[in-house]
């Protein structure tokens, strides 16, 4: 990870986190907060590209911030705020699109997915990479941790710098993703990679037997309990490499190349692991569930301190485009 940058991320409150969003992007911001200035927020101007109702918008949009400071976003160290409290934003957006080509958001292809994961064609939808690159623009962030799924998104908000840059002056700062390899894509149940939309998840705060019986249903082949079997092309395996120490990992190695150990068990000792890993944060949540007024407070402290940055910047913005 970087040192003495600014990182910023924004997490969609499009429904649970499971253990892609964790990850393939939570614990590298966890990580990030020691050593950087970081910038966080829930992008709920982002969610509303899938229509959410608005109960639900509202709803989901405290639980992802309930979750991600249960899962060590700490507020003295970060500036933790709600998209939408910082409507600046959007007239970034706006600045961008007018330097922005058709072609570039043509060519991405999650606008093309979720079409055809049956989301309706609009035009906040076709947008939404020049809302995410004025996400990163306002706050000058200098690196971005996202999945690989976001790496396109990136690579446009990067496109949308330089033009604006050329345009207007040397303005805006050309920020870098950060993607780490090997947690690049997380398997979901079926082996796809997890996500929302393919109903494959598994929750980082699961709760008894239905959590269970998620590990219990990951999708392996169908080798026989006696045979060898393939650690490095097993999801179970993969996913008990992310929680487990390199010592816990070579073990269950050996198990998978023995022979002798049914799928069962191996199921069973992830199962374990990840009640494990996640049993402080467990206790974080439900003390916050406890205390929304606290979570409310947090959010609005962080939302004072990315206005004010977001002003700075939109001064000088405004100034350089002529308005
Ligand atoms: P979903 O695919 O479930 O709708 P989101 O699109 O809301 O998830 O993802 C939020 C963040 O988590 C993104 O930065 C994305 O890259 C990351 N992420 C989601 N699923 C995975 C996965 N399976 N592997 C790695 N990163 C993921
Ligand atoms: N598009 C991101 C996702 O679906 C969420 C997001 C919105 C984001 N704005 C951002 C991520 C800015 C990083 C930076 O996961």
């Amino acid at each position: 990870m970087v040192s003495n940058k600014r990182v910023l991320t924004g997490i969609q409150p499009s429904g649970t986190l499971h253990l892609g969003n964790y990850f393939g992007t939570m614990r590298q911001s966890v990580e990030a907060q020691d050593q950087n200035e970081c910038f966080y927020f829930i992008a709920n101007y982002h969610a509303m590209t899938s229509c959410p109702k608005p109960e639900d918008l509202k709803q989901r949009t405290t639980q992802v911030a309930i979750d991600f400071l249960s899962c060590g976003i700490d507020p003295e160290k970060t500036v933790f705020w709600r998209q939408s409290d910082v409507p600046q934003v959007q007239e970034l957006a706006w600045f961008l699109s007018c330097v922005c080509p058709m072609g570039l958001l043509e060519r991405c292809h999650s606008y093309k997915d979720k079409l055809a994961h049956g989301l309706e064609a609009t035009h906040g939808l076709f947008a939404y990479p020049a809302l995410m690159a004025a996400d990163i623009l306002l706050y000058h962030a200098d690196f971005v941790p996202v999945g690989k799924d976001q790496k396109q998104h990136l690579e446009v908000t990067r496109d949308l710098a330089l033009a604006f840059n050329r345009r207007f002056g040397d303005i805006l700062t050309v920020p870098d993703a950060i993607i780490q390899a090997d947690v690049a894509v997380i398997p979901g149940l079926d082996g796809q990679k997890m996500s929302k939309s393919y109903n494959n998840t598994i929750e980082i705060f699961g709760e008894g037997k239905p959590i269970r019986s998620k590990f219990m249903k990951i999708k392996t082949d169908s080798t026989p309990v006696e045979d060898p079997k393939n650690p490095d092309t097993c999801n179970v395996f993969l996913l008990y490499r992310l929680m487990a120490t390199p010592e816990e990992t070579e073990e269950l190695r050996k198990m998978y190349l023995a022979g002798g150990m049914g799928y069962g068990t191996a199921k069973q000792m992830l199962f374990e692991k990840y009640t494990d890993y996640f049993a402080a944060a467990r206790e974080r949540r439900a003390d916050l569930m406890a205390h929304p007024e606290r979570v409310e407070e947090i959010l609005q402290e962080g939302a004072r301190k990315a206005r004010a940055i977001a002003e700075k910047s939109m001064e000088q913005i405004r100034a350089a485009v002529g308005l």
